[in-house]
């Protein structure tokens, strides 16, 4: 039994319509800056191990994986049928609404890591998603959550608008550490864009990561 640790009200979403319905035109468009997703990829380049099982749940067509790191197998999953075949890093995808149905069709313990990015945001029943996942992982596989300042608004659930980005980290750690996971890392930081603009001092898409694991 999970343990909810949200009011219904910090669930509710402006936008109350189906979230199948938002997403049922594909966006082939990038959702972070690039100094963002190269953070992302450096921090999967140190975190993931080659060959192994991973998911990379509320995914597009793209996945920020390492080009140079090939695994045992990467499956998709997301809102929208369209962007998920076009995810070149993928070996199967499904389709499902994770604030109607919780429960993953995937084994007992077949997976090494799931990654989410840009997604937790949407979360409305984050607790229940986060013990399917700790279903899913073998022991010692690790989460990450990562995000940054940017979200659909309407979309998001109340206790995400509530929150600045530091009580972002802590709402997810929260979640995570009421359910039993071991917290490795939060990270917060700035980004820096690659050429002239970084140069000048200008900054990218703030980073933020939550990397816990399965005990
Ligand atoms: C901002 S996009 C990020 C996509 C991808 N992770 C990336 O890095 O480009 C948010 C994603 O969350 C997924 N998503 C949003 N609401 C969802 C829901 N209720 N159930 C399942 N997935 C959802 C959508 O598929 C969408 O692609």
């Amino acid at each position: 039994m999970t343990q909810s640790l949200l009011t219904e009200a910090q669930r509710q979403k402006l936008d109350a319509s189906s979230d199948e319905l938002f997403y049922a035109q594909p966006r082939f468009v990038q959702h972070l800056d690039g100094a963002f997703r190269s953070r992302l990829t450096q921090l999967y380049r140190e975190r993931l191990k080659p060959g192994s099982a991973v998911l990379d749940l509320m995914g597009s067509w793209v996945s920020h994986l390492p080009e140079e790191l090939s695994f045992g197998e990467v499956i998709g999953h997301g809102l929208n049928g369209q962007e998920l075949a076009a995810n070149p890093r993928l070996s199967r995808h499904f389709v499902q609404n994770l604030n109607v149905n919780q429960q993953l069709p995937l084994e007992d313990r077949c997976l090494d890591a799931v990654l989410i990015v840009a997604g937790w945001q949407y979360l409305q029943q984050p607790e229940a998603v986060a013990a399917e996942l700790k279903r899913v992982l073998r022991g010692g596989g690790q989460l990450i959550v990562a995000f940054s300042n940017r979200m659909f608004a309407q979309k998001a659930p109340q206790v995400w608008l509530d929150g600045s980005d530091r009580d972002h980290l802590d709402y997810v750690a929260k979640v995570l550490a009421h359910g039993g996971w071991l917290i490795e890392a939060v990270i917060a930081e700035d980004t820096k864009p690659e050429g002239p603009l970084g140069w000048l001092g200008g900054k990218g898409d703030p980073f933020f990561a939550v990397v816990a694991q399965r005990p």
